[in-house]
């Protein structure tokens, strides 16, 4: 069989362990070939592919991005894209497509295999917003990366008395946020599902300093004020109509300076989440969906997302993924408000 692989959206760490398994199993196993796309669906849609065999994939396991290239190339937002995808997937000879990737790159799968393309997804992102999976790999990473500059930012903070504001990455879920502000010991975590207050911050800020801690916020890119939206994007949208997002860390900074009189700062991670090795969590969830994604293939499973149930790999419809975003629930966030101020 011959197998078209290709990754889509955010890159992420752990994208390149999928891509070794699948080939190192679809060779050993099944004695599968397979053609790397380039970009996302942009590979599949311009014909744009490269040779993917066991020597393409030697030696990135450890490695972030993916060797593969990423976009966030819609194919149902060019005419004709479709066709193109099915014209060249056959091209190719490709029996069955991986589609490694987050909501949109899914979300696309999940419309070409309702549209009988032989397609198999592995769910990625770092923001672990999935739907189906107990986790998406490189949430664990970023969580880690997250931690540590919260890590150092509680000391700086305290010896100069200042608020720090630590903007994560989180465009409609705060698990990045929730998940490293308890690890790192935030005192205010602000998500995108809970409008938050500002009143209430800066008294909680005060409360922080009244205790003679300096305190750190944790904020998700996609968190609002519950008054009304701080203008942070330029307004651009993505070809899947997303905004670019960022800005809301130095608002609120501005903001808490503004009312309490404390000096505020911010820190924004962005792409740093993103970047480098995978943890060793992350290379074990990500080689298990591409260890299980190829036998998924080799079954003719078509139309299934990998997904981690406990410490078990299962499949799920596609569309199970992609339906509805996984979002962080009133009684989790309820747990982390006990440390708030
Ligand atoms: O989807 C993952 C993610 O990292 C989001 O958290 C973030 O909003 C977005 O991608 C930013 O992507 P980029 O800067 O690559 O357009």
């Amino acid at each position: 069989m011959r197998v078209g692989v290709l990754t889509g959206g955010g890159d992420c760490p752990g994208l390149n362990a999928v891509i070794r398994a699948v080939v190192r199993k679809g060779v050993t196993q099944y004695a599968a070939e397979f053609v790397g796309f380039c970009d996302g669906w942009r590979g599949p849609l311009e014909n744009d592919a490269r040779p993917l065999g066991v020597a393409e994939v030697r030696g990135i396991l450890p490695r972030g991005g993916t060797i593969l290239g990423s976009s966030r190339t819609n194919p149902f937002a060019v005419e004709g894209g479709v066709e193109q995808i099915k014209d060249n997937l056959t091209s190719h000879g490709c029996d069955a497509l991986i589609a490694i990737g987050g909501e949109d790159t899914l979300g696309v799968a999940t419309r070409l295999a309702d549209l009988g393309v032989a397609v198999v997804g592995v769910p990625k992102t770092i923001d672990n917003d999935l739907s189906g999976t107990d986790f998406t790999f490189g949430f664990d990473t970023a969580v880690n990366i997250a931690t540590e500059a919260i890590d150092r930012l509680h000391t700086t903070a305290e010896s100069h008395h200042r608020v720090l504001v630590v903007e994560v990455m989180g465009r409609h879920a705060g698990w990045i946020a929730l998940h490293s502000g308890l690890a790192g010991g935030a005192n205010i975590i602000l998500i995108p599902e809970r409008p938050f207050d500002i009143d209430k911050v800066c008294a909680q800020v005060e409360s922080r300093f009244a205790t003679h801690y300096s305190p750190i916020i944790v904020v998700s890119e996609g968190a609002l004020p519950a008054e009304g939206p701080m203008t942070t994007h330029n307004g651009d949208l993505d070809a899947f109509g997303h905004v670019r997002l960022g800005g809301i860390g130095e608002r609120l900074a501005s903001e808490i300076e503004g009312r309490t009189g404390k000096e505020a700062r911010a820190v924004v991670l962005g792409h740093v989440q993103r970047g480098g090795t995978p943890s060793a969590f992350d290379r074990w969830l990500a080689t298990r969906f591409g260890l299980h994604a190829i036998t998924a293939v080799q079954d003719g499973d078509f139309g299934t997302m990998m997904a981690l149930r406990g410490t078990d790999i299962v499949r799920v419809p596609l569309s199970e993924g992609t339906g509805e975003l996984k979002l962080v629930s009133p009684e989790l966030y309820a747990e982390a408000e006990v440390f708030f101020g």
